[in-house]
Parts: structure tokens; sequence; C-alpha cells
């Protein structure tokens, strides 16, 4: 039975690293008779622009907005942000040593600071970060899945727990839950401490799971040893097997338009598309060899202190997917 795939190419560079991706997507599943349907929506600033009502045009709308609705909406509770270190691109990390960093950072996606009450005067903010114990259970249960699928079996929970009453919580709750995974080894870290070991000792990771807010941002931090945001997939799940697949990063107007995107990250999130959504596992590692093999060839985009073009990178790729 033919997959259904929605696709929210979105603004800036969007657009160009979807088509660079789906024509990836086309060749590898000809490859491995995988059959799908596209349905192509708009999305962020583009939906704002074509179907904002004018109602809207007063309000403060901005298209991360919609991202977060989609999330909530979709009930994507769970963030997969896979880090892993090209040996090609290990000379683009701002750290020295990153010989063997290889962790998942699972990020809760729809709870805490982002969905809870938001006030805005010009004496006072506030910004409530509410999680229910339902919530905590089930991003914990995930990651701790996700840690027994690995060869490491190695949890690290972050929270800030010496302060915040949602972290006590959810180590209280870690905790308990440990007893279901004997054979994952569970550890705690502060979330100050996490930012820290990212950069001294980033090998002694293998899954991090923390709330959103924490999430975001050492997300934003882990990306950097890879090199280039340009190179980092992610995958979001909810419930009844909807998933949605995207680049981590933005969309990047000041490149838009010049066909110098670096498409992988799009390349990537379709990898994780196919291996996690429809258990394709022989099109993910295809994808994957062929882009380790590209960047050992040489072929980079700019970001990567390279000259490659998009389309350039994309047929290396496509020629290397065998
Ligand atoms: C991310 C992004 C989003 C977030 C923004 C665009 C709302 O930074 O996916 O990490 O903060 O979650
Ligand atoms: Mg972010």
């Amino acid at each position: 039975m033919s997959k259904k795939i929605v696709t929210l190419a979105g603004d800036g560079i969007g657009p160009e690293i979807m088509s660079a991706g789906l024509s990836v997507l086309k060749a590898v599943s000809k490859k491995i008779d995988f059959e799908y349907e596209l349905e192509a929506k708009d999305f962020g600033g583009i939906a704002i622009d074509k179907h904002g009502h004018p109602k809207y045009n007063n309000a403060k709308v901005r298209p991360e907005q919609g991202l977060l609705a989609l999330r909530k909406e979709l009930g994507l509770y769970a963030n997969v942000r896979p880090l892993k270190i090209y040996p090609a691109l290990k000379k683009l990390s701002p750290i020295r040593n990153v010989e063997n960093v290889d962790f998942l950072m699972i990020r809760e996606l729809t709870g805490g600071i982002y969905f809870g009450q938001h006030e805005l005067a010009d004496d006072k903010a506030r910004d409530v970060n509410d999680y229910s114990a339902d919530e905590i259970r089930r991003i914990l249960h995930f990651a701790f899945k996700s840690a027994q699928s690995r060869p490491r079996k190695l949890l690290t929970s972050v929270d800030k727990q010496n302060v915040l009453a949602t972290s006590k919580l959810w180590r209280k709750m870690a905790d308990e839950i440990a007893d279901e995974y004997p054979d994952v080894r569970l550890e705690h870290q502060l979330v100050d401490s996490c930012a820290m070991l990212l950069i001294t000792n980033p090998q002694q990771f293998d899954v991090i799971v923390t709330e959103n807010l924490f999430g975001d941002i050492l997300s934003d931090e882990a990306s950097s040893l890879a090199g280039s945001l340009g190179v980092m997939p992610s995958s979001s799940h909810g419930f009844n097997g909807l998933a949605l697949y995207e680049p981590i990063h933005g969309s990047a107007p000041d490149i838009a338009g010049k066909g110098i995107a670096n498409p992988v990250s799009m390349i990537l999130s379709i990898a994780m598309m196919l291996r996690e959504s429809f258990g394709q596992e022989d099109g993910a590692t295809m994808i994957e060899k062929a882009v380790t093999q590209t960047f050992t060839d040489g072929i980079l985009t700019k970001d990567l202190g390279g000259t490659a073009t998009t389309k350039e990178m994309t047929e290396a790729i496509l020629k290397n997917c065998q």
C-alpha cells in the first residue's frame, strides 16, 4: 500500500532543500520498491502571506507559531535529534576531541514553558512551566526504549531539580520508571552541568532526555559539535504513528534562492522517515552511507567550508545511493 507523505517546504531555503530531499527519496524508493504519494502544503511565512485572513493582518503572527501549533495539535511529544560527527567534518568542530561522539538528544516537545500561560505587560512578564505526570511519563518511556535499542544503553536525564518543582517531579519519575528498564543505566545531570559536559566530554553521552526548553537550548549547543546545523536532521513522534521529520535549522533567508544551501539535513530527515515511520532500514542506510561518502569525497557546501552548490551536493549524494 502506498504511503502518504505531506511536504511542508516552508520559507527561505525550505523549497530548495525540500526538492533536493525529494529527488533522493524518489531515487532510493525505486531501488527499494517503496511506494508513496506526496501532498504539498504551504507552511510558515508563505502560508500566512497566502492564506492569512485580513483580521490577522495587524496581529503579531510569527511563522514559528505554525510549527508550535503543528507539534501540539499532532501530539508530537517526542523530538529526536541525533548527533553524529562525520570523520570528514571533524575539522569543522569547534572542539578538538570529537572522536566517538554519537548520541541522541530526546526533547519533550509539547509541554513545559512553551505551552504554559504567557503574560506580557510593560511592567511585568510571566511564563508558566507546567508539566503533568502523564507528559513526563510518556517522554521518559520513549527515552528508555530508545536507550534500550542502542549498544551502550545509557540514559542521561537532564533537569534542574535543585531549583525547579517540575524538575523534582521529573527526576522522581525517572528513578521510578527506571525499574521497568533494568538493562538501561540511568544517570542524572543538572542542565547547567550538562551544557558544560557537552563541550568538555561529549563522548560520555548515549541518549539524553530532557524537557522542552532545556532540549531546545541543549540541542542547538550539541549540533554545533557537528560543525554545521546544515547536517542535522530530526524526527518528532506522537500517538497513532504520526510523525514529523525536519531539519533542526531555520529557513536561512539570507542565502535563500542562491542555490547554495546545504540539503543534507533534509536528506537525512528523509532517511529518518524511511526508518522510523516506514520501517525501510535499507533505504535509510543507503542514504546515510551516501551522505558520509559524499563528505569523504570532499563534496561540501559553503557552510562546510566547500564550494559545492545545492545541486552538486544532491547529485553527488544521488550517485552514491547504491
Ligand atoms: C527548534 C526551534 C523552535 C523551538 C522555534 C522555531 C520555535 O528553535 O525546533 O528547536 O524553539 O522549538
Ligand atoms: Mg531550537
